[in-house]
């Protein structure tokens, strides 16, 4: 049976209809609603319900069609998300029933592609993450057992033990300071400035760790598809591997939509483009069209004159550019390239308009 398109609900909309549900569980929360909001509220929910059983439906149908992506973490939502409010409905007494439809909460992060980047990036930077929250908590305990031993003859009731103290250690710690256990004699203040530096740094040590995680990790998503775009152009076959490498890290990828002007006649140019996919047209006497593999731009990068055309996309285009410091570096690396481009560039340079000799 093919699923029907209306039961589709697509990845925006779990969010959309996720956030007016969990609105209307935090309002019904307030004790002085009116009956008659209160009865609009739950309404409100039960359509919301409706839709995300319409959805767990077209889950676990497309599941028996075959489609072999793992769906698990999706179908378990779709089915928690359908399930815990109606056994709320069934079982719970009726102020607290509506409090389980915020099992929705999951929706939002059902088809999100965050979470499997943070998922890598927690895995890759498990090892430095677990040094620095060994290091929160040797600090924390230490910073305890100082309080404590500091400050338990003056405030016995704040600091008489160390679990005690080792609340105010973390509000401390975590630069909160919540002011409810404030450290009395010199020695104690002296310690708590001490502990308030050694958190931020603390704290600065997670973000940078998980900050540097996420950029090597888009990094290397980008790396990914630019290879995989770099394998369509024959031109680049000719690279040693330690080459390639930097060659695909030097490349931008970019899509342009049909129609729309790449480079333009006369203007100045600071890179050449590589043809993934599509077709672009050059605006010669005789126009020109340009197919995946073939590579524009280089007039300009080669002579330092301005553009000798216009080119444009004659359909949805997929490009690499190269800008004209990575260009001297292939040329330089590369001599069958750049005189490949060369050649090139001298060809063409007998049927462009504005032709510029070099
Ligand atoms: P450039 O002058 O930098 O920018 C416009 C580009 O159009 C030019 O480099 C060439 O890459 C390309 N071009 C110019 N003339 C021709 C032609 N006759 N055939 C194919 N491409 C051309």
């Amino acid at each position: 049976m093919s699923v029907l398109p209306f039961l589709r609900i697509y990845a925006p909309l779990n969010a959309v209809l996720a956030a007016p549900g969990l609105l209307a569980v935090a309002a019904l929360t307030m004790p002085d609603m009116s009956g008659r909001s209160r009865v609009a509220l739950a309404a409100l929910l039960a359509v919301i319900w409706a839709a995300y059983l319409l959805q767990m439906v077209a889950t676990l149908l497309k599941r028996r069609e075959g489609d072999v992506r793992n769906r698990t973490p999706a179908i378990a939502i779709d089915v928690l998300a359908v399930l815990v409010p109606l056994a709320a409905f069934l079982l719970v007494g009726t102020p607290d029933r509506s409090l389980y439809c915020a099992v929705w909460l999951l929706k939002p992060l059902r088809d999100s592609t965050f979470f499997p980047v943070l998922g890598r990036v927690l895995a890759n930077e498990a090892r430095n993450l677990i040094g620095v929250t060994t290091l929160f908590g040797v600090v924390l305990f230490g910073v305890a057992l100082a309080g404590y031993v500091i400050e338990r003859g003056i405030q016995p009731e704040k600091f008489g033990s160390i679990p005690q103290a080792m609340w105010w250690a973390v509000v401390t710690l975590s630069t909160t300071g919540y002011g409810d256990a404030i450290p009395q004699s010199f020695a104690g203040r002296v310690l708590s400035g001490a502990v308030m530096m050694s958190g931020i740094g603390i704290f600065a040590l997670w973000a940078g760790i998980l900050a540097t995680g996420f950029y090597q990790e888009v990094r290397r998503g980008d790396f990914v598809r630019n290879w995989q775009l770099v394998a369509a152009v024959p031109l680049f076959q000719k690279l040693g591997p330690a080459m390639l490498v930097e060659i695909v890290r030097a490349l931008r990828p970019r899509t342009v939509p049909a129609g729309a002007v790449i480079c333009r006649i006369g203007e100045p140019g600071d890179q050449m483009f590589f043809l993934v996919e599509g077709r672009v047209s050059v605006a010669t006497p005789n126009a020109v069209e340009l197919g995946p593999g073939a590579f524009f731009g280089e007039m300009a990068l080669i002579t330092g004159e301005p553009r000798m055309a216009t080119v444009s996309a004659a359909t949805v285009v997929s490009l690499l550019s190269l800008h004209s410091a990575d260009f001297q570096m292939l040329c330089g690396s590369s001599p069958e390239i750049a005189e490949i481009i060369r050649k090139t560039a001298l060809e063409r340079r007998g049927t462009a308009p504005m032709a510029s000799p070099y």
